[in-house]
C-alpha cells in the first residue's frame, strides 16, 4: 500500500499510528508519531482520533488505553509482550509495603496495568531521575527493572532504594567484555547505551539515556562513529537523521517488538481487530501513577 492510500485509509477509518523506535523500520515509516516510551505516552493524551494503534509491545498499548479509556486501542500483535513487564508480582509489592514505612513504589512503564495499579508513581528511562526527585518518601521500591533503578540510585544519596530482580533480556546480557572489545575495535567511536544495561556497562559509555536521548546525543556529542547499545530497531531513525555517520550495533534484538507487522496493522484498519482491554477497576488505579508522571514531567 502506497503512502497516499495509507493516509486515505487512516483518515477514512479515523486511525492514528504511534510507533516505538524498536519496531521494524517500515512500521516507523507508516506511523504518525515515533518516539520513546515517555513521548508516546504523552502524545497519547493529545490525540483526536477515535482509534489508536500503538505499534509496540503490549504494555505500551495498555498505557495508551489507561490514558484514553473511551478510545479503541490496538497493538498490532497481542502476543508482543515485554518479558520484563512480568518480572515483579503484586505480592512482592504488598510485602515490601509491609516491610517499610515511608515507602513509594516507583514503577517503570515497562510493567503490566495490574502492577501499575499497585504502584505510586510511574517513570520511563527518560524521566526516572526527575520523577524520584519529586517524591518525598525516603524508601523507594523500584520495579521491575533492577538496572534502571541501580543506574539512577547514585543520584539520591539520601534515599534508600530497594531493588527488584527484573531485567530486560535484550539489554541485561551486554557484558563489560563485549563493550571493551567493541571499543578496541572502534577506538574513535563514542558509546551510547540504554539505562536498562547493567551499571558496570554504563561506566564505560559516553552517554546513557532513553532511545530519544540516544538519538539526540549523536547530535550533541558530535563525532562520526557511534557504538549503539540498545535494540537495533533504532537504526532506522539514526540513518534517517544522520545518513553520513557510522553506527555500530551489537545484535540486540527484541523479538517481541519485531512481532508487530505492517500487513496486520493495515488489516486492523481495514477490518478491525482485537482491542487492548483493561477492567475499569484496574484502569482507574493504574491511571494515578501514570498521571503523576505526566504531571511531574510537565514542569
Ligand atoms: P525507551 O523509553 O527508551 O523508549 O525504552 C523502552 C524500552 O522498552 C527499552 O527497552
Ligand atoms: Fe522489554 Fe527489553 Fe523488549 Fe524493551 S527491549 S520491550 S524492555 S524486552
Amino acid at each position: 500500500m502506497n503512502f497516499e492510500s495509507l493516509t486515505q485509509l487512516k483518515k477514512e477509518k479515523d486511525f492514528v499510528i504511534l510507533a516505538h523506535y524498536y519496531v521494524d523500520g517500515e512500521i516507523q515509516e507508516m506511523a504518525d508519531y515515533v518516539g520513546d516510551s515517555f513521548s508516546l505516552a504523552k502524545k497519547a493524551t493529545e490525540l483526536k482520533e477515535e482509534n489508536i494503534i500503538m505499534a509496540g509491545v503490549y504494555f505500551m498499548g495498555e498505557s495508551v488505553k489507561i490514558l484514553n479509556p473511551e478510545k479503541h486501542v490496538y497493538v498490532g500483535d497481542m502476543d508482543a509482550d515485554c518479558p520484563m513487564a512480568h518480572m515483579v508480582t503484586v505480592e512482592k509489592i504488598k510485602e515490601t509495603r509491609e516491610a517499610y514505612d515511608d515507602l513509594a513504589v516507583v514503577c517503570y512503564v515497562n510493567s503490566t496495568a495490574e502492577i501499575k495499579a499497585h504502584s505510586d508513581y510511574c517513570c520511563t528511562s527518560s524521566n526516572a531521575t526527575k520523577v524520584v526527585q519529586a517524591i518525598p518518601e525516603k524508601n523507594i521500591f523500584f520495579i521491575p527493572d533492577q538496572n534502571l533503578g541501580k543506574n539512577i540510585a547514585p543520584n539520591f544519596p539520601k534515599k534508600n532504594f530497594i531493588f527488584n530482580d527484573g531485567y530486560c533480556p535484550v539489554h541485561h546480557v551486554i557484558t563489560v567484555e563485549q563493550v571493551e572489545k567493541l571499543k578496541s575495535a572502534y577506538p574513535k567511536a563514542k558509546v551510547l547505551a540504554h539505562p536498562e544495561c547493567r551499571p558496570e556497562v554504563l561506566e564505560l559509555v559516553d552517554y546513557k539515556g532513553s532511545t530519544s536521548g540516544i538519538l539526540d546525543a549523536v547530535e550533541t556529542l558530535g563525532g562520526e562513529e557511534f557504538i549503539i547499545l540498545t535494540e537495533n530497531g533504532i537504526e532506522w531513525e539514526l540513518r534517517e537523521r544522520f545518513p553520513n555517520k557510522t553506527f555500530i550495533f551489537n545484535e540486540m534484538i527484541c523479538e517481541d517488538m519485531k512481532k508487530v507487522k505492517k500487513e496486520e496493522l493495515i488489516r486492523i484498519m481495514e477490518e478491525g481487530g482485537e482491542e487492548v482491554e483493561i477492567s475499569e477497576e484496574i484502569r482507574e488505579k493504574a491511571y494515578i501513577p501514570l498521571k503523576r508522571m505526566l504531571e511531574i514531567c510537565k514542569k
